[in-house]
């Protein structure tokens, strides 16, 4: 019983101390099929366009037992498919402000993963070591090409 709390406690200082993220993870959707070995554009919004030049981003990927059984909030922990700059802009066919960064899902991946996508106060993104700034995910069916 107090294990239960004391994860509780954990759990929520947690939440507390993650600031809200502004990310979103707008293509792809959430439950899509892709395909290991496959480029998949992985489109990031951002709900408070703001002066992001000189951070970073960092894609990963996680594999689960199950949808039902990922690891939850991702920060950059997984295989990291992409880490460099982060240059949010408007673009003309759409009213959010994104970034698409193309990644290759891993060939050995099948069945439920994880993608992450974590901001970074530097352009190295998860490689400079610090803290992300904010992160979120979304969870895709990995399908083999043949
Ligand atoms: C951000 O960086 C891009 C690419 O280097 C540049 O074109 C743009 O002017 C920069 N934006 C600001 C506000 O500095
Ligand atoms: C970003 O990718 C989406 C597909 O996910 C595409 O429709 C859109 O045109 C791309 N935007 C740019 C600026 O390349």
């Amino acid at each position: 019983m107090f294990k239960l709390f004391v994860q509780f406690l954990c759990a929520t200082t947690f939440a507390s101390a993650v600031v809200a993220s502004n990310i979103f993870i707008i293509s792809p959707q959430a439950s899509s099929t892709v395909v290991a070995g496959s480029n998949v554009i992985v489109e990031i919004g951002d709900l408070q366009p703001k002066q992001t030049n000189g951070t970073g981003i960092t894609v990963d990927i996680t594999p689960c037992a199950s949808a039902s059984e990922c690891p939850g909030v991702s920060q950059g922990t997984g295989q990291v498919l992409y880490s460099g700059p982060y240059i949010a802009e408007h673009h003309n066919d759409a009213d959010a402000v994104y970034q698409n960064i193309t990644v290759t899902i891993p060939s050995s991946l099948s069945g439920a993963a994880q993608l992450g996508v974590s901001h970074y106060p530097l352009s190295a993104g998860g490689d400079s070591g610090l803290p992300p700034l904010e992160y979120t995910d979304t969870i895709l069916n990995v399908v083999a090409s043949n």
